[in-house]
């Protein structure tokens, strides 16, 4: 493994979902970060504010100047810049090819210019289409059902020629299904934990479509981030999987959900989607081979602390002894209750219920201060609780 000193990293799309949690990681590292991103997609707050080792350009990944001026000094480039809708693909594949073929092109291109030491790029286990064995393995043949998806295998045959014939360091991480925070609900390309969770959370039915049995290897998007990292890092030139190597089905994952929000809705029923994969599970061996990567985040522990980050982000919360912060409220399902957002009757109700009882509502006001997560309760003690017990702390 290379030593990390002189290592400047141009993150493309690094104000995105998975961009922005490896730009965390790498400033956790100790690396000075570079980002382009045109913010179609991304948001400037997803990024640290007023790091000093983090530069933001705002660029598009088509453009050889634009490209090439965001790589001046820079060692390594982690390229994730990308179209990321398979519908959209689908209605518009010369735009989607245009970001996602030329865009990565001018990225390999530009890097090659630039003599970086390292290129690690975004794939996807989509271009596997639907595998005939599990788990995955990297060798399966590829089966693209859309543009997009296509396009990532297009970008892997590029990389391959960089590699081959100009000698461009080129790695492409299959990314199996990311979820975590910042991965915005409302997209309509959402990933289906983002929007179970946006569903749940409003006490509304989610769909599921087809049978539900469908099955998904999700991977926390921290753990991938470190994937990224150590990709950046290694020698290897390729392809590799980055996932769990377990898989669990939409009805299965809907349970979990609905057990850690304490909502229990039906889901509606909806018609299989044309295209939809119907299982999903990665071959790991590559990854711990080659990126020396093990997942940290079980499913149930990312759940939970998405739920969490989510829930700081805006939906209210009613705890009464969670002394350690906001992850002490799912892990405690006795003191912590979660509350619909945009619902101040259940949220009422909830606090109602929780002071009701003496030594709940004792602690609840000792302790209401001590985590984000009840800034929202801070300002139901306002509301609800006689002035004796809303006291300057509380
Ligand atoms: N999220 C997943 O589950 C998943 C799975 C497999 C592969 N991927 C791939 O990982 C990468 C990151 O995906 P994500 O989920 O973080 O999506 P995202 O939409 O959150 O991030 C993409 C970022 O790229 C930026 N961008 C888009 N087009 C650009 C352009 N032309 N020039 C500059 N910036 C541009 C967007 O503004 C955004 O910040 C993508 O390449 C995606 O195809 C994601």
């Amino acid at each position: 493994m290379p030593q990390k000193q002189n290592i400047h990293v141009l993150v493309t799309g690094g104000a995105g979902f998975i961009g922005s949690h490896s730009v965390d990681a790498l400033l956790e590292e100790g690396f000075d970060v570079r980002v382009l991103d045109n913010l179609t997609s991304g948001a400037i707050e997803n990024l640290p504010q007023h790091e000093p080792r983090l530069e933001f350009v705002e660029g598009d990944i088509t453009d050889g100047p634009t490209v090439y001026q965001a790589m001046q000094d820079i060692s390594h480039c982690l390229h994730l810049a990308a179209q990321v809708s398979v519908t959209r693909s689908i209605e518009d594949p010369k735009y989607s090819g245009t970001q996602n073929i030329i865009g990565c092109v001018n990225v390999f291109q530009q890097a090659r210019l630039r003599r970086l030491r390292k290129v690690v790029y975004a794939s996807s286990a989509a271009v596997y289409g639907n595998p005939s064995t599990l788990p995955v393995e990297e060798r399966t043949p590829l089966a693209p059902l859309s543009p997009y998806e296509l396009e990532k295998q297009v970008n892997e045959q590029y990389a391959a020629l960089f590699s081959a014939q100009f000698g461009l360091s080129l790695l492409g991480l299959r990314y199996f299904n990311v979820y975590g925070p910042r991965q915005d609900p409302k997209s309509p390309y959402a990933g289906v934990i983002s929007k179970f969770t946006d569903c749940l959370t409003r006490s509304e039915a989610p769909t599921v479509f087809g049978d539900g049995t469908q099955t998904r290897d999700f991977v926390y998007v921290k753990d991938v981030a470190r994937a990224n990292l150590a990709a950046l890092l290694s020698n290897h030139d390729g392809v590799c999987n980055v996932a769990t190597g377990t898989e669990v089905n939409l009805l299965e994952l809907l349970r979990i959900l609905s057990i850690a929000l304490d909502v229990h809705v039906d889901p509606k029923q909806a018609g299989a989607r044309i295209g939809d994969i119907l299982e999903s599970r990665a071959d790991v061996t590559r990854q711990l081979d080659w990126l020396d990567f093990v997942p940290q985040w079980a499913l149930a522990d990312g759940l939970r602390a998405y739920i969490v980050e989510a829930l700081e982000c805006g939906l209210p919360a009613v705890s009464t002894a969670c002394v350690g912060g906001p992850r002490e409220i799912l892990a405690d399902g006795k003191f912590g209750r979660l509350v619909p957002v945009n619902d101040p009757v259940a949220l009422a109700k909830a606090m109602e219920n929780a002071l009701s009882v003496p030594a709940d509502r004792e602690a609840l006001k000792a302790r209401a201060q001590f985590f984000s997560i009840d800034r929202s309760v801070d300002q139901y003690l306002k509301v609800l609780l006689p002035d004796d017990l809303n006291g300057p702390s509380a």
